[in-house]
């Protein structure tokens, strides 16, 4: 049975875990395992400049990308929001700051676009969220090279974004100074690791490793912009955007943006395609004009790890394996609060914020899945 007979397993903090995978949500678990006092080995066969966690635009925004009937998922992204300051002050030591804005706004551009994002709005204030309106005027003076023409939406002054790159790159020091093994090998078969604990958090690959975990790749793509001498500086908060209907993001990073992102069910296919390009560039530029001046960096394709009703899978599939996937996109934002999950099973205590998270909620996963 699921989740039973834990506690008498995990009491000893001394033991042995395996993460399957290394991205941004193994390298968290690992990192705050092994400051538990779990030996931990985290399998990956790829450096991490080939994972998802690489290609995100990395904003840590559960409101404005939030849409009404995902309150859990709302919920979720809150609780981990809140331990970001101290996740991100704990890294610290181990490179540059991560953070790179301290605040969400949103805009659109016509008046079907400024309802969408009213229904937002409402629907955050429903729930207790502080969003706070905004005049043209306010828009202008917090974003002066924002095109003239959008139309405001809201602020959220408690979202942040960070460099995911820098983090990724953070977390792996986090995660050596802290005595963790890397070891590049794909994990086949949980059976076969020697572990005593083993979480699977592998992503968008979940399901090749567990078959009856629901989790699939949702490819989104992803532009690089960077600022050169003489054009117009960076948004200072996150820009989030609805252009005719089609959403947009403009992500700040110290040398320039992160405009993202596609979204299609296509596999694992991870080419950048000629019109994702073309969609991103005009609706990021109608938001932002002054982006015609900056070098195209770079265009890159991801997947996010999608499950059927947009929640993680997070918790005991049973007494030795822990599974931490199914982030869809919310990947960098759920890290904090993952780890902490994930610490917490390993410990035989889980953390009530995770309750709607149970890998048991896929019936097909009633017992055992392929572990
Ligand atoms: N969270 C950003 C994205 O999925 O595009």
């Amino acid at each position: 049975m699921l989740a039973q007979g834990v506690a008498g397993i995990v009491k000893d903090t001394q033991g042995t875990v395996a993460v399957a995978g290394g991205g941004v949500i193994g390298l968290s678990i690992a990192w705050r395992a092994a400051t538990a006092g779990w030996r931990v080995t985290v399998y990956d066969p790829n450096p991490i400049e080939r994972s998802t966690s690489w290609v995100a635009g990395g904003m840590l925004a559960p409101m404005t990308e939030g849409w009404p009937g995902e309150e859990r998922l709302l919920e979720l992204g809150v609780a981990s929001l809140r331990r970001w300051d101290e996740f991100a002050a704990a890294l610290a030591d181990f490179g540059s700051s991560v953070v790179t804005a301290h605040s969400t706004i949103t805009v659109a551009a016509d008046e079907a676009d400024v309802r969408d994002l009213h229904r937002v709005r409402d629907w955050l204030d429903q729930h207790n969220h502080c969003v706070t309106a905004l005049t043209r005027a306010e828009l202008r003076q917090a974003e002066p090279e924002l095109a003239r023409s959008l139309r405001p939406g809201f602020a959220v002054s408690d979202e942040r974004a960070v460099d995911n790159r820098t983090l990724v790159r953070a977390l792996a020091a986090a995660c050596a100074a802290a005595g963790v093994r890397m070891t590049p090998h794909r994990v086949q078969n949980v059976a076969s690791l020697h572990e005593d604990q083993v979480v699977v958090a592998t992503g968008p690959w979940t399901s090749t490793l567990l078959s009856r975990m629901p989790v699939r790749p949702v490819k989104g793509e992803v532009l690089r912009l960077r600022k050169r001498p003489g054009s117009p500086d960076p948004p200072s908060a996150t820009v989030r955007a609805v252009i005719h209907g089609r959403p947009v993001y403009l992500v700040p990073r110290p040398d320039g943006v992160v405009v993202g992102a596609t979204q299609y069910e296509a596999g694992f296919d991870t080419q950048v395609t000629a019109g994702g390009v073309r969609d991103l560039l005009a609706d990021a530029e109608i938001v932002f004009p002054g982006l015609s001046e900056y070098e195209f960096a770079e265009a890159i394709a991801g997947m996010r790890p999608m499950t059927p009703d947009n929640l993680p899978i997070l918790g005991r599939l049973d007494e030795r394996v822990t599974i931490a996937a199914g982030h869809g996109r919310g990947g960098i934002l759920l890290a904090p609060l993952t780890a902490d999950a994930v610490v917490a099973e390993l410990a035989g205590a889980p953390l009530d914020e995770t309750k709607y998270t149970d890998p048991r909620r896929f019936r097909n996963c009633h017992d055992k899945c392929d572990a």
